[in-house]
């Protein structure tokens, strides 16, 4: 049995040196041991790894997912980590044998750290020290899962380059003085001020960015877990600014035509002021047996057919979705399917006559996969959206509506251009070139893709309000 003494556990460079030296002499991952430093006396004796000889070639991307998953807490990763490596050189498709036992806790465990190193970057808050010779120093305390400073600093020294400053974990700490990362031992708590003025910021800026009409609480402890809080200067206002979120809600309902985004105006000019009809199209029927034989992208070749619009050609509302799914693709009309259902109740939930509205698409073939006897839907890319933007355009400019209401993110692309989160844009009313307003939701089939039932009744919620804010503009 070899045995490998690491003395810096979640250190990349030293496991890979020692797997490195295994794996040119040939050990097997079950003739090895791996322990830590501090875990004691061995039973076998010390034998440090033989300095590496020849170089082994492994996958890039296994090779990146060992740097990050070298810090997981896992007493044996050290040792998985090597079986893994082992065996991926005999079997260059390990890595996509994703039920593999190994290659299933490889994900995971990477997952974990990806999650870790997020909520890091999250949530360090630094504390200030003191100046010296015109520069500030700040120091933070944090307690991350797993070993991830070394994965994080970089981030923090990009960041925060021109403040001198040093995290302390209890493994480890990294320090940003004179333009160089160094990294020491591990500290605690007490050698990191509890508060300064930085402080007042973050809690000024938590309830400037606090917004009610997104709170989830459930989806707010995940992403801001428990054992942070007490780190984080701005949690001691969680509570308050919850108790009156449903009031801020309502009052953000009343006043929303009148929110300014500060985005607007950057996109706005990429949407062109008048939507010109250069061709012979010039209603909406014309427009359909146009589109029925478009090839301007590929996607025609698969499709039954092209589904254009429906609805009023003075409609005053013009809601667009995605593109069309298999019902939609086989009757040739859009939202008839099971998403067009949760659309019409939401909307008559909301207020609005169906009938009244104009309903379309960004795409206007449907896309999918073939599987088996199934054709399961695929998002259009950016490409395909902007391709068919032509299209959508041709029906804005027929319609000319005086709202847009776009479901989800690929509709947004299709309306403005540009690739934005719906998230981002959701509660406030926007204005295209032209003048038309734009009230961005989600998509309706997002509804029926969550499990959890509560939080799909809180996302409907959300969603028939955000149909019935279009329904009061419009009026
Ligand atoms: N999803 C869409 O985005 N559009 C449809 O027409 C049907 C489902």
């Amino acid at each position: 049995m070899r045995e490998v003494v690491l003395a810096r556990p979640g250190d990349f460079a030293e496991w890979r040196d020692a797997a490195r030296a295994l794996l040119a002499g040939g050990v097997r991952p079950e003739d090895v041991s791996w322990r830590t430093a501090d875990e004691g006396a061995s039973l076998f004796g010390d034998a440090a790894p033989a300095a590496p000889t020849t170089s082994v070639t492994l996958p890039r991307e296994l090779v990146a997912m060992t740097n990050r998953v070298i810090c997981h807490r896992d007493a044996a990763v050290s040792a998985r980590l090597y079986r893994i490596v082992w065996r991926a050189l005999r079997d260059r498709q390990l890595l996509a044998r994703r039920t593999d036992p190994d290659i299933d806790w490889l994900s995971k465990a990477e997952k974990a750290i990806r999650r870790d190193i997020h909520k890091m970057h999250a949530f360090v808050r630094f504390r200030r020290l003191g100046e010296e010779a015109g520069r500030e120093s700040f120091a933070a305390w944090f307690e991350p899962d797993h070993r991830i400073l070394r994965l994080t600093a970089p981030f923090f020294q990009r960041r925060f380059y021109g403040m001198d400053w040093a995290i302390v974990t209890p493994d480890a700490r990294a320090i940003w003085t004179d333009e160089k990362l160094i990294y020491g031992p591990g500290g605690t708590k007490g050698e990191v001020p509890d508060s300064d003025v930085v402080e007042d910021q973050w809690r000024t800026y938590y309830g400037a960015i606090f917004n009610p009409a997104r709170v989830k609480i459930a989806a707010m402890r995940a992403e801001m877990p428990k054992k942070h809080w007490k780190n984080l200067p701005e949690a001691q206002d969680i509570a308050p600014l919850l108790a009156g979120a449903a009031a801020r809600v309502e009052r953000m309902r009343e006043t929303a035509v009148s929110l300014a985004n500060p985005q607007t105006d950057k996109w706005r000019t990429r949407v062109p002021e008048t939507l010109a009809l250069t061709d012979e199209i010039e209603t909406l029927d014309e427009l359909a047996r146009a589109v029925g034989g478009c090839t301007r992208c590929t996607l025609h070749c698969h499709a039954t057919q092209a589904v254009v619009g429906e609805g009023p050609s003075a409609a005053r509302i013009m809601l667009v979705g995605e593109q069309p799914g298999d019902r939609e693709d086989l009757e040739g009309r859009p939202f008839v399917g099971p998403a067009g259902q949760v659309l019409g109740e939401a909307l008559a939930e909301a207020g609005l006559d169906r009938t009244s509205l104009f309903l379309t698409n960004a795409v206007k073939h449907f896309k999918y996969e073939p599987r088996g006897k199934r054709r399961l839907h695929q998002n259009p890319t950016t490409g395909e959206i902007d391709i068919c933007r032509w299209w959508l355009d041709k029906e804005r400019a027929l319609v000319q509506p005086d709202l847009i209401v776009t479901l989800g993110g690929s509709a947004l692309r299709g309306v403005t251009g540009k690739s934005m989160g719906v998230m981002s844009m959701r509660g406030v009313v926007h204005e295209l070139a032209g003048g038309t307003k734009l009230v961005a939701t989600i998509h309706p089939s997002f509804l029926l893709r969550l499990p959890d039932r509560a939080r799909a009744a809180e996302e409907r919620a959300a969603f028939v309000a955000d149909l019935a804010l279009a329904r009061k503009l419009a009026a």
